[in-house]
């Protein structure tokens, strides 16, 4: 596996290769649910490309840009135990030469949910990752469920911007204690990762009871009922949204998506769980 720093590098290393290539890209503090977008992509791919970069045009000018945990050697590391062929770990100024000008927006997309608590975010977002795209040229890139609105963002941005990229999405990985792996993780103490765990025992509460063909507003309020005994946590939202992220209408029956957020102390985290609303139950056969 190499590590090139340089996009002239990273050209010379994909020159010539054939077969199909994947991207799966990181800002590095790689864990498990890294890894597994990775042998993922090792499934689907014949070269399968590793970029890290913490990207700063996502981030918010109080956010955690500065403290943003950073190990290029410790995830190297990993990602040659999972099959990784080329890690491209660009610097700032080789991602942007100059102030961008010219920048993606993601739309409505970006103004709601995880956009009205972090605005500009998925914006920044999807100007790194048509970037990176254009660099590595993959023909398949690898996301995370976790991130769900990104998802649906890079999604929507690779159909309406023509993009020659397929998208595939990997399930999030949790902790043996349901909490969802995410690098910020690591900023939690013993007490506040215990608070954390609200959030994926809400989801939880909410898939058991649209598991049990409840409709949106008993699925939310269990959640809700979770999410309120936890008094550590500082709720930015809790929504149940339709696969593209839009409002459900009266009686919606199909596919949905739980998202939560909120702040554990100054730790901000998202969870989200996939649901099948009103699908029919055993007792309706
Ligand atoms: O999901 C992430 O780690 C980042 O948002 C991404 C997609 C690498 C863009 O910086």
């Amino acid at each position: 596996m190499r590590v090139v720093r340089t996009r002239a590098e990273l050209a010379g290393a994909l020159a010539g290769r054939p077969g199909r290539r994947a991207v799966v890209m990181t800002m590095g503090a790689l864990h498990d649910g890294h890894l597994s977008l990775v042998r993922a992509a090792r499934e689907v791919a014949d070269q399968v490309v590793v970029t890290i970069f913490v990207n700063p045009l996502q981030f918010g000018p109080t956010e955690d840009l500065e403290r943003y945990p950073r190990d290029l050697e410790g995830d190297a590391a990993k990602l040659a135990t999972v099959g990784a062929d080329l890690v491209f770990a660009p610097s700032v100024d080789e991602v942007y030469p100059r102030e961008p000008v010219v920048t993606v927006s993601a739309g409505l997309i970006g103004e709601v949910l995880e956009g009205e608590h972090r605005p500009g975010h998925l914006d920044g977002v999807l100007t790194v990752v048509c970037k990176l795209a254009h660099l590595v040229r993959p023909d398949v890139a690898l996301f995370g469920q976790k991130d769900a609105q990104q998802l649906v963002a890079v999604r929507r941005m690779v159909a309406d911007l023509d993009l020659d990229v397929q998208v595939l999405a990997v399930p999030t990985v949790r902790e043996p204690d349901g909490l969802a792996m995410s690098s910020r993780n690591a900023y939690l103490d013993a007490d506040q990762r215990a608070t954390a765990l609200v959030l994926s025992r809400a989801l939880a509460a909410g898939a058991t009871a649209a598991g049990r063909g409840a409709d949106a507003s008993t699925v939310a309020a269990a959640a809700t009922e979770v999410l309120a005994t936890e008094p550590g946590l500082e709720l930015d939202y809790l929504a149940l949204r339709d696969a593209e992220l839009g409002e459900l209408g009266a009686g919606y029956r199909g596919p949905a998506l739980l998202l939560v957020a909120g702040r554990v102390g100054a730790t901000r985290l998202i969870d989200n769980v996939v649901l099948d609303l009103g699908a029919t139950t055993s007792e309706e056969h």
